[in-house]
């Protein structure tokens, strides 16, 4: 079976299912299912071990009523019965034995009720009524249902930065180590790396939604995405280099809408050119990560791309990465200087980690699953916690992204970018 990525959209339950042991409860209980606009033949012969056995392999309804009266120890064959059915089942047992303490160890263990036997019509009436109110009513107590949707973009300040690598990473780290159903769009359409990064062939999904932007909805989406895992799927291009892309943003967009709605996480690989071309893709991502390297001409382009998210994006959360990060001795601009010009701390350091890095490459596997027994690469799983965290809940976290001012105070940024050089470097 093909488990569609959104769980919200769980395969069709039957309202009710019951597993009775006798003719005479089964007879009890068939006109009432009736009343309720419930099939009388989904009253099956067989009890609690049959309940357990055919839930094992079919979805779970919305009620399920469960006969206990040839349960050896109806306790421990409740848990069984857990272990098979879906959460959300309201499950109502019934049996002989008429003893206080099973009834508040069954109600403990997540029973809705706990009928004696012979059922009452009147009484089964109304379990089933509350049962029915408790389905009906919001589900408050699944936080997992209630999260709101991630979505972060990472940005590299130059190309070759690492950007893609820290997208690819990332995406794999929502999905393995946070447990989100997460979808990488990568939109660098000619030459992205999404697909080759993982392993993948990248399909005509992503091209043909710019061709054809209108075609775009849900199952659009569960067909064209490429999958990685049971949680990760890839929408990526190898767009032939002979035509331009003609697209004015619209499909690119409303991919990121019916993402939205597909998956739990979007970890969008975004060319800086497209903040450029199509401002708008940035709208709804509560997180962008720029990647950077520590470079005069890094600095420069974060400088520029930090201005450009204060004025287009203020509700855009950025944290910077610098990656590639080689020993003090070797660097064109020190940390220190470069906090120092982009007015702002840098939030995470990732090591030059050329084993790693290729390794990656060769095996087409992200960079953080291939490095995640190195000491250096934790930064990057630290970095998925931050912002999963800032988005449940759905508030900027500028103190802790460490966006204190670095720099000078006063006169343009670029000024201050000149000042704030190393003089070694000015030559
Ligand atoms: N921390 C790192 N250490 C060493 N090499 C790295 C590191 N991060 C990325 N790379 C390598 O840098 C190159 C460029 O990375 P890529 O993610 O394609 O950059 P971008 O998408 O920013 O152009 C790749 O070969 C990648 O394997
Ligand atoms: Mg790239």
């Amino acid at each position: 079976m093909n488990a569609p990525f959104n769980p919200a959209r769980t395969a069709h339950r039957e309202p009710f299912v019951a597993f009775v042991c006798d003719e005479t409860t089964a007879e009890v209980l068939r006109p009432i299912a009736v009343e309720l606009g419930w099939s009388p033949e989904k009253v099956n012969k067989g009890g609690l071990r049959n309940a357990v056995q055919t839930l094992s392999v079919s979805a779970s309804p919305n009620i399920l009523f469960v006969d206990l009266s040839e349960s050896g120890d109806p306790l421990n064959d409740i848990n069984a019965l857990a272990e098979v059915c879906e959460p959300g089942t309201i499950v109502i047992a019934t049996g002989q034995v008429n003893d206080v303490r099973l009834y508040r160890d069954l109600v403990a263990s997540g029973i809705h009720d706990y009928l004696l036997k012979p059922l009452n019509p009147d009484a089964l009436r109304d379990t089933f009524a509350q049962a029915q109110t408790a389905l009906n009513a919001p589900k408050l107590a699944d936080p997992a249902n209630e999260r709101p949707h991630c979505a972060v973009a990472v940005i590299g300040t130059r190309g070759g930065c690492g950007a893609s690598t820290i997208a690819t990473s990332l995406a794999w780290l929502v999905s393995e180590k946070h447990s989100r159903t997460t979808a990488l769009l990568d939109l660098d359409v000619h030459f992205g790396t999404g697909a080759l990064a993982l392993d993948l062939e990248p399909g005509r999904g992503l091209t043909d939604a710019i061709e054809n932007p209108s075609r775009i909805d849900g199952l659009f989406i569960e067909r064209a995405m490429v999958k990685a895992s049971e949680r990760l799927a890839v929408l990526s291009a190898e767009a032939p280099i002979n035509s331009p892309v003609m697209s004015d943003g619209a499909a690119f967009y409303q991919l990121q809408e019916e993402m939205r709605g597909a998956f739990e996480c979007t970890v969008v690989d975004l060319p800086r050119g497209m903040l450029v071309n199509h401002p708008h893709l940035i709208t709804d991502v509560q997180v962008a990560v720029l990647v950077t390297e520590l470079t005069l001409a890094a600095a420069r382009d974060a400088i520029r791309i930090l201005s450009w998210f204060k004025s287009n994006a203020p509700q855009t959360q950025v944290i910077i990465v610098a990656n590639r990060v080689q020993p003090q001795a070797m660097l064109e601009i020190s940390r220190k200087d470069f906090e120092g010009s982009i007015e702002r701390k840098i939030d995470f350091v990732l090591p030059w980690e050329q084993k790693i890095a290729s390794q990656a490459a060769k095996l087409g596997k992200p960079f953080a699953e291939v490095g995640k027994g190195a000491k250096s690469l934790s930064p990057l799983a630290d970095l998925a916690t931050r912002i999963t965290t800032i988005t449940d809940s759905g508030e900027r976290d500028d103190a802790a992204a460490g966006s204190g001012k670095a720099g000078a105070k006063g006169g343009s940024l670029l000024e201050k970018f000149k000042v704030k050089l190393p003089a070694k470097a000015k030559k």
